[in-house]
Formats: structure tokens, C-alpha cells, sequence
């Protein structure tokens, strides 16, 4: 096994790859805007460009979502890889070869324990594959796979074997020294009698159904009765190489069979897997006696953009497809599809394959509700929705889980489902349970190089898209120029080349402000095809930017309440007044303009104040 990746070379590594070759080809409509690229961000659904790469800083940016980060971090985010996986794609790309650092030697020792286990794990696999060629007691055996139509073919590309009766003839087989019989109790093959000091076999009289990993190690085994004895089936112990939780009987047989999976199949039982592919579905996986968890979701969504979950019609079929239901919300992106199948009662897919063949069983799959019907149908099923307190308590239930999920068009989607099947408005809904959560962006990427704050709500929209509707309760407070211009100026990024130069908005009473407006106006006038995702990459290091958000975050509130026509004419009014009022010398000279007995006293002051110093 590996060993850890030296900074070295990671260093290395992102110096040489341009994160705009990597962001090419997974990024819709990037083009060149200024100094930096903006397109279509590939984390969130959006319809005009928030996503921004600068090539200088080798850093993506979408101010849309928050997402950030450099190369490597982009293709985790995009490709679901993990940290060493992405430092290896990365590195073919350039042609590099990942060293690895040297390990400790507790790491070496580890390594080689786990290298044991694996041996002793395939060498149990090919004892139980000969026993059932061989041993004197195999025909019982072959004879219950033949009734439950397994042809040797099958049977061969699963490995399945046989244990057979007797307490210890795994133990004479693999035996030796003890610390032999160590190495496979903690394979999980033997269990220690501390009374007798002894080791036995765990698998006796047993169909045995080796469980193997990705790269098709066997990590476990599941073990069948031949007849109705109980347990039914009993599976591995959790041990080092076996994790419940994370494994999937099947998937390394299903990736073997197919080039390119499509879609696979959940289903509850070894025998299932097995059944469907001896009728041609071979892209059946079955969780190991648990439910399904995200992290065998994640793990197939890597592999295929659609999951078909397969349950028992009955209640405790319905009542696990909720629980899949509700595991699987928070895990789905846009792109990838989950749908739920129901079996006929009395029916799994192993009999039900074998009752009416692989055609009949594939349409049934072709026609498995998506995950947003069965959702609604079973949000919906006893639930009155022509009183005011059954519509409010749908979309309450609704709203919990729909906020579980990543945001998104699916997410959308379904919220737009819940208004519509409620009566309830979007801003209705909002109300009743404080929507506004469920549209914040995802949690920025775990790069290294922590984002930059996602800028306030308002701005999250496109710059010339409508504010977003939603009501605040925030106090409301009157802006100030300053801060009608520079939520103008961002709101209207292409307004900027209409405006004076710059340098006209320098020098206004309030200097801190002032100055931050001449820059955007700056930024926007120099590159017109700026957004401010392009701005944050730039700013990125920059004080300025931490100023900017905390102004964005005063009136983002304010401006949510006014249609983009209103907020243009604000803007450009706002630019009018502090260019002519507010600049010294207008103000001079509208004052000068006047006659003395009508100015007010404060107006007075500020004569004598200006009259002072400019001269
Ligand atoms: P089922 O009882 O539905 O079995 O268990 P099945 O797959 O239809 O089995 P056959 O067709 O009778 O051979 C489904 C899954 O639940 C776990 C196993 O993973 C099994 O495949 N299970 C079941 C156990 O772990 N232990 C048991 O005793 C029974
Ligand atoms: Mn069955």
C-alpha cells in the first residue's frame, strides 16, 4: 500500500497543471473575461456565468455558491475523488509520477498485516470454491444452487464456494502456528472458545458467498444454510478489511460484467444479486443485512448517474424505501437520478426474475417512480390538503427533508412541487418555516486555501437577474449613497463603462467608502466582463474585499425589496448626486448660488467649513 504524498511534490504538482486546462471541458460556456475565465458553475444550476477562474492565482471561485478552491480541490468537488485520487489524476494529466513518502515502521507493519488478512481472505475464498467442487459432501450442495437455477457459470463469476460440515476444516486447511490462527480470527474466518483455548470454524455447512471489494479483493463472506435452518444467512464480523457500512455485495462482479454501468440496481439479499444476473441483469448490488447509507450512495453515484432501489411491496417495503428516501435527499446532485421499485407482495428480485424473466423485470425497472413521485406520493398519501393546517403541515414535513438536500434544480424543483400542491406561495412557505436556509449555498470545498465569505444572498442571483422576492425581517435602515452606488455598480457590472472615469468618484467626504466605489467603478470599467466572482478571485488577498462584504452584507436586505428597474434608477441617481452634490466644489458652488436669507444654519456651516480649506 501507498504511503503518504510529500507537499514536495504536491507543490510541484500545482505549479505545473493550469487549472484552466482541468476547468475546460467541465465547465458550460467559459470564456475569457478580462485576466480571468468566467462560465457556468459546475456545482450549482445557474443560467448566467457566477463561476470565475483566475489563471494567476490558480484559484476557482462561484460566487453563486461559495465553492472555491485550486486545482486539485476542483476536480474533488467535480470528480467525487478523494485527495490522493485527485492528486493522481492530476498528475497523468501532466505526465508526473506520484512519489510516495517512505512510512513509519508502524505504518509498514500495519501494511503488512493487512496484506496477511487479504492473503488469508483469498485463500479461504479458493478453499470454499474447491470444496465445492470436490468435497465428498458437495452434491447437496450443488444441488440447492441447480434448484435455485444458478448455472456453474454464475456461480464461478461469483465465487461462490461451499463449507462444509465440520468444525475445523478451514482450521486444517489454512491452519499453522498460532499466530496463524490470530491472523484468521481477525479475518473473521475462526472464532476463539477462550474457554477450551481453541479456534473453530465460523462457516460450517454453508453456501458461501465471498464479498469483495472494488478492486475485488475479498474483504468478508456471506454464508447460506442449505436448508431452513436458522440463522439463515450469516455474514463476516466487522474486521479491518470489512465494513458493513461501506461495501456492497456485487459491485466489483457488476463493474466486471459491464464496460460502462449505466444504472445499478439496490437490492436486500445476496441470493438477489446472484438471481439477477444468472437472467442477464448483472448490475445488481446488495447492501450486507443493513440499510442503505450515504456512504454506499456516495460510493455508486461515483460510478453511475441513476440508482434504482428495489423493495418488498409490503409495509415493511414502504417503510425501508422512506428510510432510502431520506438517506438519499441529502446525497443526490442535479445529474443523477435515484427511482423506486416496488415488488409485487411475497416477491424479491431473485424469485420474481426467475417467475417472469429478465424482459418483464426490466420494464418493471423502466417504470420505478423517480425519487421526486415517490416522494410526494407518500408525503401526500394521508394527508389533507384542502385544509389550511393539513396544506401547512405537508409543507412542513416537505420542507425538513427538501432542505436536507444540496442545492440545485432537483431542490428547486421541489420546492416549486410543494407551492403548487400546498397553495402556498414561495414567500408563504418562507414563512412558515423560515425557507431562507434552504436556499444558502452549499459549504465551500474542503481546499486547503479557505474561500473567501460567499458575498450576502441578493448577490448571489446573476447581476442583472431579479432580486430574489424573499421578504426580510431585517430592520430596515435608508441607505447611503455610497451604498446604493456600490450595490449598483454589482447589481450592473456593464453599467461601469456608461459612468465618469474612476477617478471623479476619489475624494468624496466619506473617504473609506469613496474609495472603495472608485475601484469597483475602476475594476468594471477596465474589465468590462467582469462579475464579482471575477472580482473575488482578484481581490482574493485583498482588504478591500473583507470591506466590500461588509458592505454587501448592509444592504443586501435592502436591495432584495426592489425590482431590478427600481435598483438601476437608484443606482444611477446615487452616482448623480455624489458626483455633483457631494463633490466639495458643486457643493461650493450650489451653496454660493444661494441667497443668504434662505439658507438654513446647517447649510451656513458648511459654506464656512468649505469656504476654509478650498482655496
Ligand atoms: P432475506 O431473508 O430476504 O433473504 O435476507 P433472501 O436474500 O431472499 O435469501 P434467500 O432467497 O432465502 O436465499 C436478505 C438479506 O438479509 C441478510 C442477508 O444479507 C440476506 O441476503 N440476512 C438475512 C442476514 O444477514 N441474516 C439472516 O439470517 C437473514
Ligand atoms: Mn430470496
Amino acid at each position: 500500500m501507498a504511503g503518504r504524498i510529500p507537499q514536495y511534490f504536491i507543490d510541484d504538482l500545482l505549479a505545473r497543471v493550469n487549472i484552466i486546462d482541468v476547468v475546460d471541458g467541465r465547465v458550460d460556456k467559459l470564456k475569457r473575461a478580462g485576466k480571468n475565465y468566467s462560465g457556468l458553475c459546475p456545482f450549482h444550476k445557474e443560467k448566467s456565468p457566477s463561476f470565475s477562474v483566475s489563471p494567476d492565482k490558480q484559484f476557482y471561485y462561484c460566487f453563486g455558491c461559495g465553492a472555491g478552491g485550486n486545482a486539485i480541490g476542483f476536480l474533488m468537488e467535480y470528480d467525487r475523488l478523494d485527495f490522493p485520487t485527485a492528486v493522481e489524476e492530476l498528475a497523468r494529466l501532466v505526465g508526473l509520477e506520484v512519489p510516495r513518502e517512505n512510512s513509519t515502521p508502524q505504518q509498514a507493519q500495519r501494511e503488512k498485516h493487512l496484506k496477511d488478512l487479504y492473503g488469508i481472505l483469498d485463500e479461504a475464498a479458493r478453499f470454499y470454491e474447491e470444496q465445492l467442487l470436490r468435497h465428498p459432501q458437495r452434491q447437496r450442495a450443488i444441488d440447492y444452487l441447480k434448484n435455485r437455477g444458478l448455472t456453474g457459470q454464475v456461480a464461478k463469476a461469483f465465487g461462490i464456494g461451499f463449507a462444509p460440515p465440520g468444525w475445523d476444516n478451514l482450521m486444517q486447511a489454512l491452519g499453522g502456528d498460532s499466530q496463524r490462527l490470530e491472523g484468521l480470527e481477525q479475518a473473521g474466518m475462526l472464532i476463539h472458545n477462550e474457554e477450551r483455548h481453541s479456534h473453530y470454524d465460523r462457516f460450517r455447512e454453508r453456501i458461501m458467498f465471498p464479498i469483495r471489494d472494488m478492486r475485488g479483493r475479498v474483504i468478508a463472506f456471506g454464508g447460506r444454510v442449505l436448508n431452513d435452518e436458522k440463522p439463515k444467512y450469516l455474514n463476516s464480523p466487522e474486521t479491518e478489511t470489512f465494513h458493513k457500512s461501506r461495501e456492497l455485495y456485487g459491485l466489483y462482479e457488476a463493474r466486471q460484467a459491464n464496460s460502462q454501468l449505466k444504472r445499478l440496481l439496490i437490492v436486500e439479499g445476496y441470493m438477489d444479486v446472484v438471481g439477477l444476473a444468472q437472467y442477464g441483469i448483472r448490475y445488481a448490488v446488495a447492501t450486507l443485512g443493513t440499510a442503505t447509507t450515504a456512504q454506499h450512495l456516495e460510493r455508486l453515484f461515483k460510478l453511475v448517474p441513476e440508482v434504482v432501489f428495489c423493495f418488498d411491496g409490503d409495509a415493511a417495503g414502504r417503510k425501508a424505501a422512506t428510510r432510502a428516501l431520506e438517506t438519499t435527499l441529502p446525497v443526490i446532485r442535479d445529474g443523477q437520478e435515484a427511482r423506486f421499485l416496488f415488488l409485487p407482495e411475497g416477491e424479491d428480485p431473485d424469485s420474481l426474475v426467475r417467475r417472469e424473466g429478465s424482459d418483464a423485470f426490466s420494464a418493471r425497472l423502466d417504470e420505478a417512480l423517480p425519487l421526486s413521485e415517490f416522494f410526494f406520493r407518500s408525503l401526500t398519501e394521508d394527508a389533507d390538503l384542502n385544509s389550511l393546517a393539513g396544506k401547512a403541515s405537508v409543507a412542513n414535513d416537505a420542507l425538513a427533508l427538501v432542505r436536507s438536500m444540496q442545492p440545485g434544480l432537483l431542490q428547486q424543483m421541489m420546492l416549486e412541487r410543494i407551492s403548487e400542491l400546498t397553495g402556498l406561495s414561495q414567500s408563504q412557505i418562507n414563512s412558515v418555516n423560515n425557507l431562507q436556509e434552504i436556499t444558502q449555498p452549499a459549504a465551500p470545498s474542503r481546499e486547503s486555501a479557505p474561500p473567501p465569505p460567499a458575498p450576502p444572498r441578493a448577490f448571489r442571483d446573476t447581476p442583472d437577474a431579479a432580486p430574489a422576492p424573499a421578504k426580510s425581517k431585517k430592520r430596515k435602515r435608508n441607505l447611503n449613497l455610497y451604498e446604493i452606488a456600490i450595490s449598483g455598480i454589482l447589481h450592473f457590472p456593464r453599467d461601469a463603462a456608461s459612468l465618469p472615469r474612476a477617478d471623479e468618484f476619489e475624494g468624496l467626504p466619506d473617504q473609506h467608502q469613496s474609495r472603495l466605489l472608485a475601484r469597483l467603478v475602476r475594476y468594471f470599467q477596465e474589465t468590462p466582463d467582469s462579475s464579482l466572482g471575477t472580482l473575488v478571485v482578484d481581490w482574493l488577498d485583498d482588504v478591500q474585499l473583507q470591506e466590500l462584504f461588509l458592505v454587501l452584507n448592509e444592504i443586501a436586505y435592502e436591495s432584495d425589496l426592489e425590482s431590478p428597474e427600481e435598483l438601476r434608477k437608484n443606482f444611477h441617481g446615487a452616482i448623480q448626486r455624489l458626483l455633483h452634490e457631494h463633490r466639495p466644489e458643486h457643493e461650493l458652488k450650489s451653496l454660493r448660488s444661494k441667497s443668504l436669507q434662505t439658507m438654513t444654519a446647517d447649510e451656513k456651516q458648511r459654506l464656512i467649513e468649505l469656504s476654509r480649506y478650498r482655496h
